[in-house]
Formats: structure tokens, C-alpha cells, sequence
């Protein structure tokens, strides 16, 4: 997905920092060349003791060899003077380009990952998502760190190198120096046959990371069903294919400094030989010939090194081209401007039109589905399991799309919403609840985030919560734990309809909101829920009768289909399902 290579595509998306990448590559280029004046300095001073009134610098004016030799120092330490200054520049230039750029595009990323609809979610495994987050983005981070640098670094090299062999001899240059682009191109396309290597090594560990995240967040499943070897077994398989990956890729990446090494040889003893033998018979002058073996020297090193940089870089490329492509998944769940006034959301109902839907690859669930739920009335929806009430739930969230028909609610569909005023106009209590790893006063608010503490306790006691958090040792303030685990089922439920009641939002959803409390909890919660919902629209599904009982109206949900729909009397009277399961759950039946 997206347009052009990796490269192309960071490039891009680092075009906000085009002057700081300027900036950092001429601290680079200007380090490298200060750093390769040495060698011109020793064939200099070479110049001075061999020709001593003859040599280059007498040329230039300065007859004593003694004066030579002092401004040479004084040379030496106006070089060395530059060359720390900008590696010191450039290290600070990349090295916080590149916290910036992984800052960044992490912040990026997630945010676009925050935007995507839940069948994206659906379609991905968490643990994976994590290792583009995190991983990937890192190994971005560490190419940008060095390896920006190192390139050009080593291309300044062979350009300066270059052009002092020319300058000097271009018969040896022919010989040294020619070959090397060459050998840079080739190793360049070397390289690049590890990219789908790559490409593999990152694949493997997104999966191994999205297994590991299932095992830990199951580990008590795992544990109670003895399946530990089992999973041992599994993470054993990802991990090899990991470890086979990367062997894939190191039996290539590996070969590569030899090579280059092999290949420098010809071009430094050609430098010796040829040089040498000019040297000998007196067409170089022995300064020269010194600046020659030098210079080699300072080739071999950097481009030895070129494998490893070649190899940040193919990683980096691997990694950049998974987290672009997150970057440019499009965000399927379009949104409108409407955005109706809180008077307009309190007295409006909400509609379902001839609604379709289906999960994809799955049965229709939804046919042709009509079904309003009244301003200001609780409405109870009932119907077996897998009826698809939390579905219906769903679609007025817009977590998931009808594929026909539509949703209104203020006498627009829900599309031509904005998201926001949507959501914030609806407080679900989740069948799955979710609490986040914090204390129980914080997930309260999370309902209201500007509420105050008082707001909070009197939203705890609306859900019959107040009661049990008084007498936990650590109160208000009590961790709840990760996914709310250090708490019963019951308590975080209760927990999740304080932090709904604290949304006071104009729609109420309780899907299952209280089937883990006991009888007594739950009738108390029931006269709360009833005082809350009095005047604003409720929809509470639930499978124990007992709680819809005191519905406005009861809606039987059976095949996607209405099958039922009346206050609990009318329905008992009537005889039908809910008839027949009123008398099961009051044990009238047998
Ligand atoms: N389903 C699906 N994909 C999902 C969620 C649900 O295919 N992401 C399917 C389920 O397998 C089920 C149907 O959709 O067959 C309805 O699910 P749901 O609306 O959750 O059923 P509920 O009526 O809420 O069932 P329960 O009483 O068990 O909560
Ligand atoms: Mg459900």
C-alpha cells in the first residue's frame, strides 16, 4: 500500500523537518572532510622533511622548513578543532531528529489507530498493532540515529578520496578509486535482496508478539485448562520462525564485509604497487605517494562498515514500510457535521429504518429491521443468546455499519453525525466491561473527566457502589488493577454504571449491566437505574426478566426480528416467548 519505496514514502512523511535534515547532513559532510585532511597533512609534512626548501608549502611562500612544519601544526589544529565541532553538531542533530521523528510518527500512528472502526480492529491482533508501535518504530528510530550519517558519511569519503587520487594521479585513481562506486552500487543491490528478508523477520515478530500478548492476557485460562506446554509449545514455533528469519538474513548480511573487504584490497594494492613503482621512478613525489597509502586506509574502514549500514537501513525499511502502512489504512468510518443541540438529543427518538445487517462472512442478522426506541422511556430488549441485541448496540454506536438502512436519531441518520456528538451522547455499560489500570475514583470519572470528587461518590452511590468501595482498605483510592481484575464481577459492574451515570448523557444503554450482582443488589439498582432514566431514553437488555420487568415497553428480539413487543403484563397475558420465559425464570413453569 501507499505510494513509491519505503524510502520515498519516510521522506515524506519527514518533510516537516527538511531544514534540521539539511542542517544535520552538512555537519555530517563538513565532519568527514575535516576528518580526512590528516592524511593530506602527513603527505605535507612528508613533503617538508623529504624536499625541505623545494617542498609544496615552500611554493607557497614559506621558505624555512622550520616555519613549514609550525604552520602545519597550527593547520592540524584548526582541522581537528573543525571536525569536532561538527560531529559534535551532528550528533545532536540526528540523534534528536530522530527522537522526533519516532515521537512523532508513534503519536501519529496511535492516533490514526484510535480512529480506525472496530472491524479494523476486528481484523488485526492487538499484539501486533503493539509491535508497530513500539518495535518498528524503534528500529526507525535507531536507523535515523547512525545510519543517515553513516551514509553520508561514506559517500563523502569516496567523493573527497576520489578527487585527491585524481588530483594526485589519475592512473592510480583508475585502479583505486573507479571501482568503488561500483562496488557501492553492488553492494547496494546486494542489500536489497535482504529487504523481503526483512520484511519476513518483522512479520515473524508481530506475530510471536501478538501470540505472547494472547497468552499473558489469558494466563489464567491458560493456566486452569493446564494448556501451559501447549503454549510453550506455540510461542517455541513463532519464536524459531522468528530465529529461521533472521538466519535467512544474517547467512546474506553476514557475507557482505568480507566481500567489500576483498574488493578493497584490489584497489589498495594497486595503490601500493602503482604508486609505488611511480614513486621509484620519480614521477610521484614521495609526499604524494605517502597521501595515496593513507587515503586507502581511510576508504577500507567506512565502506567495510557500509554492510552494517546497508543493514540498519534494509531494517529500517522493512520496519518504516509496517508502520506507513498503518499510517496509510484509510479510516473506513466516515462522519458527518451534524451536531444537534443537547435540548434537540433529549427529545428526540432513536430509529432504527429498514435495517440490514450482517458481520461479514456471516449470516444476516438484521433483515429489513424496524425498531423505535422512545424519548425519554426505558425500553427493554430481550431475546436468546446470539439474538444480536449487543449488535443492535453496536450499530447505534457506529461501531459497526448497516448494510442497509439506516439509523436516525433527531430525524437524521446517525451517519450525518459528527462522531463525537454521537458518542458523547451515549453512555454504555458494556457487556464486556472494561476498567483501566487505575484507582476506582479515576475510573468513575473517566465518565465525566471535568467531575469533581463529589460528583464521582454521588455517581458510586446512584450505582450501589459507594457501599463496597467504603469497604475496601484503600477506598476511593483502591487500584483496580489491570482490566479491573482485582475487583468481583459484580463490583465492576457497578464500578461501569457509576462511570456511565457520571456521563449523564441523553441515551442510557445497560447491556447485561447487572447479571453479576446478586437479587438484593440488583433490585437496589433498579430503583436507581429507574430514578436516573425517569425522563431520559434507556435501553436496558438484559436476560434476567426481572430486571426490564418495570419497562416502558419490552421488545423481544428472536432471528433478527421483533417477535414481541409490549409492557410485561400485555406480554405475559399474550402467552408467547416471553410469556413462557417469565414463567421458566419464575419457576411457574414446570
Ligand atoms: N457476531 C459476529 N461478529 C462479531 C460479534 C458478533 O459474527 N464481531 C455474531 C455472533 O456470533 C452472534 C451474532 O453475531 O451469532 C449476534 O451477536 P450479539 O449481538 O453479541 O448477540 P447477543 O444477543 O448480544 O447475545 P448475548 O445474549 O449472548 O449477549
Ligand atoms: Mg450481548
Amino acid at each position: 500500500m501507499g505510494e513509491g519505496g519505503p524510502f520515498r514514502r519516510l521522506l515524506n512523511y519527514m518533510k516537516p523537518h527538511r531544514r534540521t535534515v539539511r542542517l544535520a547532513a552538512f555537519c555530517s559532510v563538513f565532519n568527514k572532510f575535516w576528518d580526512l585532511a590528516p592524511p593530506l597533512l602527513i603527505g605535507l609534512a612528508v613533503d617538508v622533511v623529504v624536499l625541505r626548501e623545494e617542498s609544496t608549502l615552500a611554493n607557497v611562500g614559506l621558505v624555512d622548513p622550520w616555519h613549514q612544519l609550525v604552520a602545519l601544526s597550527v593547520l592540524t589544529f584548526l582541522i581537528w578543532g573543525l571536525e569536532s565541532l561538527f560531529e559534535y553538531f551532528y550528533g545532536v542533530l540526528w540523534r534528536n531528529l530522530a527522537q522526533t521523528v519516532q515521537h512523532e510518527l508513534r503519536l501519529d500512528t496511535f492516533d490514526h489507530v484510535q480512529q480506525q472502526g472496530m472491524t479494523w480492529f476486528d481484523e488485526r491482533q492487538k499484539g501486533d498493532i503493539l509491535a508497530i508501535l513500539n518495535d518498528d518504530i524503534n528500529q526507525l528510530e535507531r536507523f535515523l540515529d547512525k545510519g543517515a550519517n553513516d551514509l553520508l558519511q561514506v559517500s563523502t569519503t569516496v567523493i573527497v578520496v576520489g578527487a585527491v587520487f585524481l588530483l594526485i594521479s589519475w592512473q592510480v585513481a583508475l585502479f583505486a578509486v573507479l571501482p568503488i562506486p561500483l562496488i557501492v552500487w553492488g553492494s547496494f543491490r546486494y542489500q536489497r535482496s535482504l529487504e523481503p528478508r526483512y520484511a519476513k523477520v518483522r512479520q515473524a515478530a508481530g506475530q510471536m508478539n501478538a501470540l505472547l500478548e494472547n497468552d499473558l492476557s489469558g494466563m489464567s485460562t491458560v493456566q486452569s485448562f493446564t494448556a501451559e506446554a501447549n503454549e510453550l509449545r506455540r510461542v517455541e514455533v513463532l519464536s524459531d520462525a522468528y530465529r529461521e528469519a533472521n538466519r535467512e538474513a544474517i547467512r546474506l548480511s553476514a557475507a557482505f564485509t568480507p566481500l567489500i573487504r576483498m574488493a578493497i584490497l584490489v584497489g589498495f594494492t594497486a595503490t601500493l604497487l602503482l604508486g609505488g613503482w611511480f614513486t621509484l621512478e620519480g614521477t610521484m613525489a614521495v609526499g604524494a605517494y605517502s597521501v595515496l597509502v593513507f587515503m586507502t586506509q581511510r576508504l577500507l574502514w567506512p565502506l567495510t562498515r557500509l554492510g552494517e549500514t546497508f543493514d540498519l537501513y534494509q531494517r529500517a525499511m522493512a520496519s518504516s514500510t509496517r508502520v506507513l502502512d498503518v499510517l496509510a489504512s484509510p479510516i473506513e468510518l466516515q462522519q458527518g457535521e451534524y451536531s444537534p443541540d443537547l435540548e434537540t438529543r433529549k427529545t428526540s427518538s432513536i430509529a432504527l429504518e429498514d435495517l440490514s445487517f450482517g458481520y461479514p462472512d456471516r449470516e444476516p442478522l438484521f433483515n429489513h429491521l424496524s425498531l423505535t426506541f422512545e424519548h425519554g422511556k426505558t425500553t427493554g430488549v430481550v431475546g436468546s443468546t446470539g439474538a444480536g441485541k449487543t449488535s443492535l448496540v453496536r450499530l447505534l454506536l457506529r461501531f459497526a455499519e448497516p448494510q442497509q438502512g439506516h439509523v436516525t436519531w433527531c430525524d437524521q441518520p446517525i451517519e450525518t453525525w459528527k462522531l463525537h456528538s454521537l458518542r458523547s451522547s451515549i453512555a454504555l455499560v458494556d457487556q464486556h466491561i472494561t476498567l483501566f489500570p487505575t484507582t476506582i475514583l479515576e475510573n468513575i470519572r473517566y465518565g465525566r473527566p471535568a467531575a469533581t470528587d463529589e460528583e464521582v461518590i454521588e455517581a458510586a452511590e446512584i450505582a450501589e457502589a459507594a457501599a463496597f468501595v467504603a469497604n475496601l482498605p484503600s477506598g476511593w483510592e483502591t487500584l483496580v488493577g489491570e482490566g479491573g481484575h482485582r475487583l468481583s464481577g459484580g463490583q465492576r459492574q457497578r464500578v461501569a454504571i457509576a462511570r456511565a451515570v457520571l456521563k449523564d448523557a441523553p441515551l442510557l444503554i445497560l447491556d447485561e449491566a447487572t447479571s453479576a450482582v446478586d437479587n438484593e443488589t440488583e433490585a437496589a439498582l433498579q430503583r436507581s437505574i429507574e430514578r436516573i432514566s425517569r425522563g431520559r431514553t434507556t435501553i436496558v437488555i438484559a436476560h434476567r426478566l426481572s430486571t426490564v420487568r418495570n419497562a416502558d415497553r419490552i421488545v423481544v428480539l428472536e432471528e433478527g426480528e421483533v417477535m414481541e413487543d409490549g409492557r410485561h403484563d400485555d406480554l405475559v397475558s399474550l402467552g408467547g416467548i416471553y410469556a413462557r420465559l417469565w414463567s421458566v425464570q419464575t419457576g411457574e413453569g414446570r
